[in-house]
Protein backbone atom coordinates (compact mmCIF):
# COMPACT_ATOMS: atom_id res chain seq x y z
CA UNK A 1 0.00 0.00 0.00
CA UNK A 2 1.29 3.24 -1.16
CA UNK A 3 0.21 7.05 0.58
CA UNK A 4 -0.39 10.54 -0.57
CA UNK A 5 -0.27 13.81 1.49
CA UNK A 6 -2.03 16.67 -0.20
CA UNK A 7 0.24 19.89 1.12
CA UNK A 8 -0.75 22.63 -1.49
CA UNK A 9 -3.60 24.98 -0.91
CA UNK A 10 -3.58 28.78 0.42
CA UNK A 11 -4.27 28.39 4.15
CA UNK A 12 -6.81 31.58 3.22
CA UNK A 13 -8.18 31.02 6.84
CA UNK A 14 -5.03 30.81 8.28
CA UNK A 15 -3.97 34.17 7.12
CA UNK A 16 -1.74 36.23 7.87
CA UNK A 17 -0.11 33.10 9.17
CA UNK A 18 0.19 31.91 5.71
CA UNK A 19 1.64 34.39 3.91
CA UNK A 20 4.80 33.14 4.93
CA UNK A 21 4.37 29.72 5.05
CA UNK A 22 2.53 26.78 4.02
CA UNK A 23 -0.28 25.99 6.61
CA UNK A 24 1.01 22.26 7.01
CA UNK A 25 3.58 23.29 8.53
CA UNK A 26 2.09 25.64 11.27
CA UNK A 27 3.01 23.98 14.59
CA UNK A 28 0.99 21.92 16.79
CA UNK A 29 3.00 21.61 20.23
CA UNK A 30 5.79 22.57 18.75
CA UNK A 31 5.63 20.39 15.84
CA UNK A 32 3.78 20.49 12.18
CA UNK A 33 0.87 19.06 11.49
CA UNK A 34 1.88 17.27 8.28
CA UNK A 35 4.77 15.59 11.06
CA UNK A 36 1.93 14.05 12.69
CA UNK A 37 0.49 12.99 9.01
CA UNK A 38 3.36 11.33 8.21
CA UNK A 39 3.68 9.38 11.84
CA UNK A 40 0.58 8.19 11.44
CA UNK A 41 1.30 6.69 8.04
CA UNK A 42 4.38 5.32 8.92
CA UNK A 43 3.63 3.67 11.95
CA UNK A 44 0.38 1.95 9.55
CA UNK A 45 3.54 0.30 7.87
CA UNK A 46 3.50 1.92 4.53
CA UNK A 47 7.23 3.46 3.31
CA UNK A 48 5.84 4.65 0.33
CA UNK A 49 4.63 7.96 0.60
CA UNK A 50 4.52 11.20 -2.15
CA UNK A 51 4.03 14.52 -1.27
CA UNK A 52 1.82 16.60 -3.18
CA UNK A 53 2.78 20.39 -2.99
CA UNK A 54 2.01 23.46 -5.13
CA UNK A 55 4.99 25.86 -6.77
CA UNK A 56 4.22 28.62 -4.22
CA UNK A 57 4.48 26.42 -0.57
CA UNK A 58 6.45 23.44 -2.44
CA UNK A 59 10.45 24.51 -1.56
CA UNK A 60 9.30 24.83 2.32
CA UNK A 61 7.35 21.76 2.75
CA UNK A 62 10.78 19.76 0.50
CA UNK A 63 12.64 21.59 3.58
CA UNK A 64 11.04 20.83 6.39
CA UNK A 65 10.47 17.04 5.64
CA UNK A 66 13.58 16.42 3.43
CA UNK A 67 14.07 12.71 2.14
CA UNK A 68 12.17 10.99 4.74
CA UNK A 69 15.32 9.52 6.37
CA UNK A 70 13.73 10.72 9.69
CA UNK A 71 11.10 8.47 9.47
CA UNK A 72 13.28 6.18 7.77
CA UNK A 73 11.13 5.88 4.28
CA UNK A 74 11.82 8.15 1.38
CA UNK A 75 9.39 10.48 0.07
CA UNK A 76 8.73 11.67 -3.01
CA UNK A 77 7.42 15.08 -3.74
CA UNK A 78 5.12 15.57 -7.08
CA UNK A 79 4.04 18.85 -8.06
CA UNK A 80 0.54 19.64 -8.63
CA UNK A 81 0.75 23.26 -11.29
CA UNK A 82 -2.78 24.23 -10.25
CA UNK A 83 -4.93 23.65 -7.05
CA UNK A 84 -7.74 21.64 -9.35
CA UNK A 85 -9.18 19.70 -6.52
CA UNK A 86 -8.45 16.39 -4.65
CA UNK A 87 -9.26 14.63 -6.95
CA UNK A 88 -7.34 15.82 -9.86
CA UNK A 89 -4.54 15.60 -7.15
CA UNK A 90 -4.33 12.07 -7.66
CA UNK A 91 -4.78 12.28 -11.45
CA UNK A 92 -1.24 13.95 -10.52
CA UNK A 93 0.17 11.47 -8.80
CA UNK A 94 -1.06 8.69 -11.11
CA UNK A 95 2.52 7.44 -12.17
CA UNK A 96 4.07 7.40 -8.38
CA UNK A 97 0.64 5.40 -7.22
CA UNK A 98 0.56 3.17 -10.18
CA UNK A 99 -1.97 0.55 -9.87
CA UNK A 100 -1.54 0.59 -5.90
CA UNK A 101 -4.32 0.67 -3.24
CA UNK A 102 -3.40 4.09 -1.33
CA UNK A 103 -4.23 5.88 1.68
CA UNK A 104 -4.87 9.98 0.88
CA UNK A 105 -4.13 12.45 4.02
CA UNK A 106 -5.17 15.73 3.81
CA UNK A 107 -2.23 17.35 5.23
CA UNK A 108 -3.57 20.02 7.95
CA UNK A 109 -5.76 17.09 8.97
CA UNK A 110 -5.49 15.74 13.35
CA UNK A 111 -7.08 12.94 14.38
CA UNK A 112 -6.79 11.27 17.76
CA UNK A 113 -6.52 8.08 16.70
CA UNK A 114 -4.11 5.49 14.59
CA UNK A 115 -4.97 4.85 10.85
CA UNK A 116 -3.38 1.42 11.01
CA UNK A 117 -6.73 0.30 12.31
CA UNK A 118 -8.77 1.99 9.48
CA UNK A 119 -5.81 0.62 7.41
CA UNK A 120 -6.44 -3.05 8.46
CA UNK A 121 -10.15 -2.86 8.39
CA UNK A 122 -9.63 -1.67 4.37
CA UNK A 123 -7.13 -4.85 3.76
CA UNK A 124 -9.95 -7.34 5.28
CA UNK A 125 -12.78 -5.76 3.23
CA UNK A 126 -11.15 -4.85 0.64
CA UNK A 127 -13.74 -2.52 -0.80
CA UNK A 128 -12.77 0.23 -3.57
CA UNK A 129 -13.31 3.16 -1.28
CA UNK A 130 -13.08 3.34 2.42
CA UNK A 131 -13.92 6.78 4.03
CA UNK A 132 -13.24 7.86 7.39
CA UNK A 133 -16.54 9.63 8.70
CA UNK A 134 -17.05 11.65 12.40
CA UNK A 135 -20.35 13.19 13.24
CA UNK A 136 -20.03 16.89 13.62
CA UNK A 137 -22.49 19.47 14.94
CA UNK A 138 -21.95 21.59 11.27
CA UNK A 139 -21.98 19.50 7.95
CA UNK A 140 -22.74 22.34 5.77
CA UNK A 141 -18.94 23.09 6.01
CA UNK A 142 -18.28 19.64 4.74
CA UNK A 143 -17.95 16.72 2.20
CA UNK A 144 -21.35 14.23 3.92
CA UNK A 145 -22.28 11.25 3.69
CA UNK A 146 -25.24 8.73 3.75
CA UNK A 147 -24.63 5.73 5.23
CA UNK A 148 -27.11 2.15 5.51
CA UNK A 149 -27.47 0.34 8.58
CA UNK A 150 -24.24 -1.67 7.41
CA UNK A 151 -21.52 0.95 6.56
CA UNK A 152 -22.70 1.24 2.95
CA UNK A 153 -22.15 4.21 1.49
CA UNK A 154 -25.20 5.19 -0.70
CA UNK A 155 -24.49 8.83 -1.10
CA UNK A 156 -22.03 11.88 -0.78
CA UNK A 157 -22.34 15.43 -0.97
CA UNK A 158 -19.93 18.61 -1.16
CA UNK A 159 -20.78 21.14 0.92
CA UNK A 160 -24.53 20.46 1.34
CA UNK A 161 -27.56 23.10 1.82
CA UNK A 162 -29.56 20.41 3.07
CA UNK A 163 -27.55 17.73 5.19
CA UNK A 164 -28.55 14.03 4.54
CA UNK A 165 -26.62 13.11 7.68
CA UNK A 166 -24.21 14.89 10.11
CA UNK A 167 -21.29 12.61 9.40
CA UNK A 168 -18.74 14.28 7.77
CA UNK A 169 -15.88 13.09 5.64
CA UNK A 170 -12.52 13.76 7.10
CA UNK A 171 -9.96 14.17 4.77
CA UNK A 172 -8.42 10.90 5.03
CA UNK A 173 -9.27 8.17 2.78
CA UNK A 174 -8.27 4.34 1.14
CA UNK A 175 -8.76 3.70 -2.29
CA UNK A 176 -8.03 0.98 -4.72
CA UNK A 177 -6.76 1.31 -8.64
CA UNK A 178 -10.25 1.62 -9.65
CA UNK A 179 -10.41 5.51 -8.20
CA UNK A 180 -8.88 6.52 -11.07
CA UNK A 181 -11.73 5.13 -13.69
CA UNK A 182 -14.26 6.87 -11.65
CA UNK A 183 -11.74 10.34 -11.71
CA UNK A 184 -11.27 9.84 -15.40
CA UNK A 185 -15.61 10.06 -15.50
CA UNK A 186 -16.23 13.41 -13.76
CA UNK A 187 -16.36 17.23 -14.63
CA UNK A 188 -15.10 20.01 -12.48
CA UNK A 189 -17.42 21.06 -9.66
CA UNK A 190 -19.38 24.53 -9.61
CA UNK A 191 -16.17 26.12 -7.96
CA UNK A 192 -13.96 24.40 -11.10
CA UNK A 193 -12.49 21.63 -9.23
CA UNK A 194 -12.47 18.18 -9.55
CA UNK A 195 -14.45 16.72 -5.86
CA UNK A 196 -12.17 13.88 -4.51
CA UNK A 197 -16.10 13.41 -3.50
CA UNK A 198 -17.58 13.35 -6.75
CA UNK A 199 -15.35 10.91 -7.43
CA UNK A 200 -16.78 8.55 -4.76
CA UNK A 201 -20.12 9.16 -5.63
CA UNK A 202 -19.21 7.84 -9.08
CA UNK A 203 -17.95 4.61 -7.63
CA UNK A 204 -21.28 4.15 -5.97
CA UNK A 205 -23.18 4.70 -9.19
CA UNK A 206 -20.31 2.76 -10.68
CA UNK A 207 -21.69 -0.25 -8.37
CA UNK A 208 -18.40 -0.52 -6.54
CA UNK A 209 -17.93 -1.13 -2.86
CA UNK A 210 -18.18 2.02 -0.85
CA UNK A 211 -17.45 1.65 3.11
CA UNK A 212 -17.63 3.68 5.72
CA UNK A 213 -15.04 3.71 9.42
CA UNK A 214 -17.02 5.99 11.51
CA UNK A 215 -14.03 8.07 13.77
CA UNK A 216 -14.80 8.31 17.58
CA UNK A 217 -12.28 9.99 18.60
CA UNK A 218 -11.59 13.79 18.12
CA UNK A 219 -10.57 15.13 14.66
CA UNK A 220 -8.95 18.56 14.30
CA UNK A 221 -9.13 20.48 10.64
CA UNK A 222 -6.21 22.78 11.89
CA UNK A 223 -7.49 25.73 9.11
CA UNK A 224 -8.82 28.22 11.70
CA UNK A 225 -7.32 30.19 14.55
CA UNK A 226 -9.63 28.76 17.55
CA UNK A 227 -9.07 24.92 15.60
CA UNK A 228 -5.52 25.44 15.74
CA UNK A 229 -5.80 26.25 19.80
CA UNK A 230 -8.09 23.64 20.55
CA UNK A 231 -5.08 21.57 18.10
CA UNK A 232 -2.35 22.47 20.35
CA UNK A 233 -4.48 22.36 24.23
CA UNK A 234 -5.62 18.61 22.71
CA UNK A 235 -2.21 17.64 21.69
CA UNK A 236 -0.60 18.73 24.73
CA UNK A 237 -2.99 17.22 27.11
CA UNK A 238 -2.71 13.70 25.30
CA UNK A 239 0.63 13.42 23.78
CA UNK A 240 3.42 15.29 25.64
CA UNK A 241 5.98 13.91 27.89
CA UNK A 242 7.33 16.35 30.03
CA UNK A 243 11.26 16.34 29.69
CA UNK A 244 13.37 18.94 31.06
CA UNK A 245 16.25 19.20 28.58
CA UNK A 246 17.02 22.78 29.58
CA UNK A 247 17.85 24.50 32.30
CA UNK A 248 15.86 25.43 34.97
CA UNK A 249 16.55 27.60 38.56
CA UNK A 250 15.53 27.02 42.00
CA UNK A 251 13.24 30.14 41.77
CA UNK A 252 11.21 28.25 39.04
CA UNK A 253 8.10 26.17 39.84
CA UNK A 254 7.50 23.47 37.24
CA UNK A 255 3.83 21.97 37.82
CA UNK A 256 2.59 18.98 36.04
CA UNK A 257 4.00 17.94 32.01
CA UNK A 258 6.40 20.22 31.10
CA UNK A 259 9.12 20.05 28.71
CA UNK A 260 12.01 22.12 28.60
CA UNK A 261 14.15 21.80 25.27
CA UNK A 262 17.85 21.69 25.11
CA UNK A 263 19.63 25.07 25.79
CA UNK A 264 16.59 26.53 27.06
CA UNK A 265 16.96 28.49 30.00
CA UNK A 266 13.79 29.32 32.48
CA UNK A 267 14.50 32.00 35.49
CA UNK A 268 12.52 32.77 38.47
CA UNK A 269 9.14 31.73 36.92
CA UNK A 270 6.10 29.62 37.40
CA UNK A 271 5.26 26.70 34.41
CA UNK A 272 2.13 25.06 34.94
CA UNK A 273 1.63 22.35 32.33
CA UNK A 274 0.82 20.68 30.03
CA UNK A 275 3.22 23.63 28.08
CA UNK A 276 6.42 22.82 25.93
CA UNK A 277 8.86 25.25 25.12
CA UNK A 278 11.88 24.72 22.22
CA UNK A 279 15.28 25.25 22.50
CA UNK A 280 17.28 28.05 22.99
CA UNK A 281 14.40 29.73 24.63
CA UNK A 282 14.49 32.20 27.73
CA UNK A 283 11.34 32.43 30.15
CA UNK A 284 12.40 34.44 32.95
CA UNK A 285 9.93 36.31 35.73
CA UNK A 286 7.04 35.34 33.94
CA UNK A 287 4.21 32.10 34.41
CA UNK A 288 3.36 30.10 31.22
CA UNK A 289 0.02 28.76 32.13
CA UNK A 290 -1.81 25.03 30.62
CA UNK A 291 -1.85 24.64 26.96
CA UNK A 292 0.82 26.99 25.87
CA UNK A 293 3.52 25.90 23.41
CA UNK A 294 6.59 28.35 23.04
CA UNK A 295 8.93 27.51 19.65
CA UNK A 296 12.62 27.76 19.77
CA UNK A 297 14.76 30.83 20.12
CA UNK A 298 11.98 32.54 21.77
CA UNK A 299 12.26 35.17 24.49
CA UNK A 300 9.23 35.74 27.37
CA UNK A 301 10.25 38.10 30.36
CA UNK A 302 7.93 39.50 33.33
CA UNK A 303 4.64 38.26 30.91
CA UNK A 304 2.04 35.79 31.77
CA UNK A 305 0.26 33.40 29.10
CA UNK A 306 -1.53 30.53 28.96
CA UNK A 307 -3.57 28.78 26.22
CA UNK A 308 -1.45 30.43 23.26
CA UNK A 309 0.97 29.59 20.84
CA UNK A 310 4.22 31.01 20.17
CA UNK A 311 5.96 30.27 17.22
CA UNK A 312 10.07 30.44 16.85
CA UNK A 313 12.26 33.87 17.24
CA UNK A 314 8.92 36.19 19.02
CA UNK A 315 10.07 37.64 22.14
CA UNK A 316 7.49 39.13 24.76
CA UNK A 317 8.26 41.57 27.35
CA UNK A 318 5.93 42.92 30.51
CA UNK A 319 2.77 41.41 29.07
CA UNK A 320 0.26 41.30 32.11
CA UNK A 321 -1.68 38.95 30.62
CA UNK A 322 -2.21 36.62 27.29
CA UNK A 323 -4.54 34.13 26.30
CA UNK A 324 -5.92 32.37 23.72
CA UNK A 325 -3.50 33.93 21.41
CA UNK A 326 -1.59 32.32 18.09
CA UNK A 327 1.49 34.54 17.51
CA UNK A 328 3.61 34.00 14.32
CA UNK A 329 7.40 34.45 14.14
CA UNK A 330 9.77 36.49 14.63
CA UNK A 331 6.91 39.13 16.56
CA UNK A 332 8.10 41.54 19.00
CA UNK A 333 5.00 42.35 22.04
CA UNK A 334 5.97 44.74 24.16
CA UNK A 335 4.04 46.51 26.75
CA UNK A 336 3.51 50.36 26.81
CA UNK A 337 2.43 50.75 30.50
CA UNK A 338 -1.12 51.54 29.68
CA UNK A 339 -2.86 49.09 31.25
CA UNK A 340 -4.92 45.89 29.20
CA UNK A 341 -6.62 43.03 31.02
CA UNK A 342 -7.17 39.83 28.55
CA UNK A 343 -5.61 40.07 25.39
CA UNK A 344 -6.80 37.67 22.45
CA UNK A 345 -4.64 38.19 19.24
CA UNK A 346 -4.30 36.74 15.68
CA UNK A 347 -0.83 37.74 14.68
CA UNK A 348 1.62 37.39 11.46
CA UNK A 349 4.98 36.75 11.19
CA UNK A 350 7.12 39.84 11.39
CA UNK A 351 4.40 42.23 13.15
CA UNK A 352 5.40 44.00 15.95
CA UNK A 353 2.66 44.89 18.16
CA UNK A 354 2.73 47.86 21.32
CA UNK A 355 0.15 46.89 23.66
C1 LIG B 1 -12.16 18.90 1.89
C2 LIG B 1 -13.14 17.90 1.28
C3 LIG B 1 -14.33 17.68 2.21
C4 LIG B 1 -13.85 17.23 3.58
C5 LIG B 1 -12.82 18.25 4.14
C6 LIG B 1 -12.20 17.72 5.41
O1 LIG B 1 -12.77 20.16 1.97
O2 LIG B 1 -13.55 18.38 0.01
O3 LIG B 1 -15.19 16.69 1.67
O4 LIG B 1 -14.96 17.12 4.47
O5 LIG B 1 -11.77 18.48 3.20
O6 LIG B 1 -11.27 18.63 5.95
P1 LIG B 1 -11.92 21.54 1.88
O7 LIG B 1 -11.06 21.60 3.12
O8 LIG B 1 -11.14 21.47 0.62
O9 LIG B 1 -12.96 22.63 1.87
Amino acid sequence: MKAIILSGGKGTRLRPLTYSGAKQLVPVANKPILFYCIDNIVEAGISDIGIIISPETGQEIKDAVGDGGRWGISIEYITQDVPGGLAHAIKTARDFLSDSPFVMYLGDNLIGMRISKFVDEFKAKSPEAFILLKEVDNPKQFGVADVSEDGRVTRLIEKPDVPPSNLALVGIYIFSAKIHDAIDRIKPSSRGELEITDAIQKLIEMDMNVESFILDKWWLDTGKKDDMLTANATVLDEWLKGEIEGEVDDKTKIIGRVSVGKGSVVKDSTIRGPVVIGENTIVESSFIGPHTSIGNKVKIIRTSIEHSVIMDESELCDIERLEESLVGRRVKINANHKLHKALRLMIGDDSVVEV
